[in-house]
């Protein structure tokens, strides 16, 4: 039953009454009320802004340098030098975490193991950047070697979670030798933000995955993959300067991905040709 106030609530908002109108009119104003900002205050404005985000970093400094590093290092099997940690990363269960030199945490890190094997290790390589609210699961092993950049919101897991058959589900069973595989990812590798990398796979050295992939298998050395699966769309040389694009058909990607793409594609092209342009809303 809802109570008192949300039913008045309800009431301003669908204006039930002249005086619901009124509040809601009144409401309405205040919500979108603005002081005009005159051109002159502009400047002094603009420092005071700036000045804002900047005044927070020299205590950010001080709190990591006192508290946050030693804590994790607390927690580490070995801390490197010159660790930058933005924000105290959380360790959820028995995971050996081994970090190197000049590794740098921009944000928050979840490091959880689900208490299944014996010493589950986690190792970060020198110079690896973790971004900002990357989680990993951890219940053997997750390698992440040196000059790896992972960006934010990425996930990786050597781990489903829940066993995959039904029974086990049910059972709440731990899970099978099988379905708990080690996770690596090589040297100079770079993980786009928001991707998942799931259980048993290896990006190798230098590869690229494309922001918000799910890599359900190990990408090669060098290649570029994306998607949901990551498919390889780029092969790249094993200095990793120059790519080779595999063409969409070839990579079993779909090119057409609406009725009328193409039609709508054609008339776009001709629009543009002419200087005009088409809305797709006008198809
Ligand atoms: C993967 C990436 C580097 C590729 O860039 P690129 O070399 O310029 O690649 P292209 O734009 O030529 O794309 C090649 C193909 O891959 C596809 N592709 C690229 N990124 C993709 C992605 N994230 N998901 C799905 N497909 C993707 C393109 O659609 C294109 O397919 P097509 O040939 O069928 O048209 C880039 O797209 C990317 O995702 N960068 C990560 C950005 C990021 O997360 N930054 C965080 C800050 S660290």
């Amino acid at each position: 039953m809802a109570s008192c106030l949300e039913s008045t609530v309800l009431r301003i908002k669908r204006g039930d009454t002249p005086a619901c109108r009124a509040v809601k009119t009144t409401a309405r104003w205040i919500l979108k009320a603005n002081i005009p900002v005159p051109r002159t205050f502009k400047p002094l404005l603009r420092i005071a802004y700036d000045v804002r985000f900047y005044i927070p970093v020299p205590w950010r400094r001080l709190k990591s340098l006192l508290y946050v590093h030693p804590l994790f290092a607390g927690r580490c099997e070995w801390m490197g030098k010159r660790v930058q940690i933005g924000a105290l990363p959380r360790i959820n269960g028995h995971t050996q975490v081994y970090v190197g030199d000049d590794v740098r945490f921009s944000g928050a890190l979840v490091v959880t193991s689900g208490r299944f094997c014996d010493h589950p290790t986690l190792r970060i390589g020198d110079r690896a950047f973790i971004g900002d609210r990357v989680a990993i699961t951890c219940n053997r092993q997750v390698v992440i070697e040196e000059d790896v950049l992972i960006a934010s919101a990425c996930r990786i897991t050597d781990y489903d979670g829940h066993p995959a058959s039904l029974e086990q589900r049910m059972a709440n069973a731990l899970p099978t030798a099988d379905e708990i595989r080690s996770v690596r990812i090589c040297r100079g590798a770079w993980i786009g933000q928001g991707s998942l990398i799931m259980k048993g796979v290896t990006i190798g050295e230098g590869a690229i995955v494309g922001a918000h992939s799910v890599v359900t298998h190990d990408v090669p050395p060098h290649a570029v993959a994306a998607g949901v699966p990551a498919r390889i769309v780029k092969e790249g040389t094993t200095d990793g300067s120059t790519y080779r694009t595999i063409p969409a058909k070839a990579r079993g990607a779909e090119v057409c991905r609406y009725p009328g793409e193409e039609e709508l594609r054609v008339r776009i092209a001709s629009a543009v040709n002419r200087g005009s342009s088409v809305s797709p809303a006008a198809t």
